[in-house]
């Protein structure tokens, strides 16, 4: 689905090649600093590659509108924002900037169902904690309903079995719907659980990268 071709990246990343399978889950992970965000990021052209090139589905990404190419490949930032106001209008707030059509309550508590969140959609979500705020924004994501799913540290901020039951949750969404999620982690244990595809980055570098 993405291929990486000499792609280099200031002094951070250098990747001579790496393939990233379509309607599959994998998993990157790397000690802090190795350059997994960056990853993510160049994947969503949020930054462009200084040297190399990187094919989304056999076409440049650079030949892609960054707009449309990121109405297919969603990316949940490692701390992602959460705007004054409700939990309700949190969730909204994604697919209003996509312009997609607004959706009912019974979707927003679906949404909620599935991201393990059980607050009213009244809440004011700047109360939530942390770990809550984190699947908020999940949820935010999973209502844009996209082809693939770029998730920085979905979990890190949730306890182990709040952790297992969201990224089961998001897992079992992905595979019947056959979308394809990208997820950095950095806990051996889900990978290994959940991965279709294993990549570990080290100092900028691809360590490995393998099917599991
Ligand atoms: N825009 C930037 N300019 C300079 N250095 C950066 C920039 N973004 C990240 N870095 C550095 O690149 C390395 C990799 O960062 P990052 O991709 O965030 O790692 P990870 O997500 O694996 O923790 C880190 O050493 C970080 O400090
Ligand atoms: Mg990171």
């Amino acid at each position: 689905m993405f291929s990486l071709k000499n792609v280099k990246y200031k002094n951070i990343l250098v990747i001579k090649e790496l393939n990233l399978p379509q309607e599959k889950i994998t998993c990157i992970v790397g000690e802090s600093g190795s350059g997994k965000t960056t990853l993510l990021k160049l994947l969503n052209n949020l930054i462009s590659c200084d040297q190399g090139d990187i094919l989304y589905k056999q076409q440049s990404i650079y030949d892609i509108d960054p707009i449309e190419l990121r109405r297919e490949v969603v990316m949940l930032p490692q701390d992602p924002a959460i705007f004054p106001g409700t939990v309700k209008e949190n969730l909204l707030i994604g697919i209003k900037f996509a312009e997609k059509p607004l959706v009912d309550n019974e979707k927003l508590q679906e949404v909620l169902e599935q991201v393990k969140l059980r607050k009213p959609l009244t809440n004011i979500a700047e109360q939530l904690s942390g770990g809550e705020k984190q699947r908020l924004a999940l949820g935010r994501v999973l209502l844009l309903n996209p082809e693939v799913f770029l998730l920085d540290e979905p979990s890190s901020a949730m306890d182990e079995e709040t952790e297992e039951l969201v990224i089961e949750s998001i897992v079992q969404d992905v595979r019947k719907n056959k979308k394809s999620l990208v997820m950095i982690t950095h806990a051996k244990k889900i990978a290994q659980k959940y991965g279709d595809y294993l990549i570990e980055l080290k100092n900028g570098l691809v360590l490995s990268a393998k099917e599991l």
